[in-house]
């Protein structure tokens, strides 16, 4: 079986991290939501993978290279204009051919596998089977009404009044009937090309769909918040070990990741946390959650449950707690005596102060 990972799209949620960075690559628990994702696939006994990637897809292209570190056969699938998740399939096609194949939106987390609902997919001959969760908010998601038999009998696409607590999740699982379906729709309201609408062509035309209900921890991490949530959960699974430098003043409390070359100093760190290679540590409180990437350089700062990407730096504020700081950002009090806070924050940046 192949696999079609989706990783082009605008990001317009994540901004200001997808003006710079595709947002499959930002990441959680120290690595690209991206790679999770391939790693996920992996496990799962699948080798060849299509990525769609938006426009030349250089970013990803350099991050995943040809996929053999995640022991992958990769193929990248440009896409001018993200005009859709069925439009994906199409631009696929050539990769895909008459193969069975999982398609996994690349800005989806899933903890525990997805080998469960691939085994349910071969053994049911459905033509499609769909991976779904109960959500607090089905109108965040496409949505499946099911029979108690788990046929799906009907979907929409984030729908104002939600038919059900369904939620279709970022795995569907396709036999090239697809294709078909795919031929079959107008794009929608938004001018997109639903998948959603292709599966419920399936429906409609009487070839059997069937829904999987995920056990797991799943996340789309399109947003800050759901960012900050999956790099939690995952974070609660890490496995402590230092390949730094840690001094006899240093406290460290729960399971902590210390990467090589790290330097800890007069701090103390309560996990679960990671520590990226390369970075300084002084005088430093790094609490519960946090997920700190290579390079990173606090002094006398405090943080917890927050994601500090690489070679980010933060001095002399003690306070950061529930924060997304992105590649090379510095936190720091002001020089000149001031009450006034002085910005330097790009487009769609988002900063809180004390009130
Ligand atoms: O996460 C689950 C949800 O994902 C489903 O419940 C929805 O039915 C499904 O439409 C999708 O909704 P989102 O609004 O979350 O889709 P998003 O635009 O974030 O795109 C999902 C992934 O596909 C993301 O990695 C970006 C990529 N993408 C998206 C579009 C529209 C592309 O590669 N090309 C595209 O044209």
């Amino acid at each position: 079986m192949k696999a079609l990972v989706l990783a082009g799209g605008a990001g317009t949620r994540l901004r200001p991290f997808s003006y710079s960075t595709p947002k499959q690559l930002v990441p959680v628990a120290n690595k690209p939501v991206l790679f999770h994702c391939l790693e996920t696939l992996r496990a799962a006994g699948i080798d060849e993978v299509g990525i769609i990637v938006s426009g030349s897809g250089a970013a990803v292209r350099t991050a995943v290279g040809d996929g053999a570190r995640f022991g992958l056969d990769i193929t990248y699938i440009p896409q001018e204009e993200p005009r859709g998740l069925a439009q994906c399939v199409t631009l696929a096609q050539p990769f895909l051919k008459d193969d069975d194949f999982v398609m996994y939106l690349g800005d989806n987390v899933f903890v525990g596998g997805i080998q469960e609902s691939l085994q349910a997919f071969r053994e049911n001959g459905a033509a499609a089977e769909l991976v779904v969760s109960k959500v607090a908010d089905p109108s965040a998601y496409g949505v499946v009404e099911v029979d108690p038999e788990g046929r799906v009998t009907g979907l929409q696409e984030k729908p104002v009044r939600p038919a059900s607590d369904l939620a279709v999740t970022g795995v569907y699982f396709f036999t090239p009937l697809i294709h078909e379906a795919v031929a079959g729709i107008r794009p929608s309201w938004r001018n997109e090309w639903e998948i959603t609408d292709a599966i419920q062509w399936l429906v409609t035309h009487g070839h059997p769909v069937r829904a999987h209900a995920f056990t797991g921890y799943w996340k789309d991490t399109g947003t800050v918040p759901d960012l900050l949530e999956c790099n939690r959960v995952l974070l609660e699974d890490v496995v402590p070990g230092n390949e730094g430098v840690v001094d006899n003043v240093t406290e460290i409390v729960g399971p902590v990741v210390i990467g090589p070359g790290a330097r800890v100093e007069r701090s103390r760190i309560v996990g679960p946390a990671i520590i990226g290679a390369g970075c300084t540590i002084e005088d430093s409180y790094i609490g519960p959650y946090t997920s700190i990437g290579s390079g990173v350089r606090l002094g006398n700062a405090g943080v917890e449950a927050s994601i500090l990407m690489d070679r980010a730096s933060v001095h002399d504020v003690r306070s950061i707690e529930a924060s997304l700081i992105g590649r090379s950002v510095d936190v720091r009090p002001s020089t000149v005596p001031a009450t006034a806070h002085r910005l330097v924050v790009g487009d769609d940046s988002k900063v809180e102060v004390p009130a």
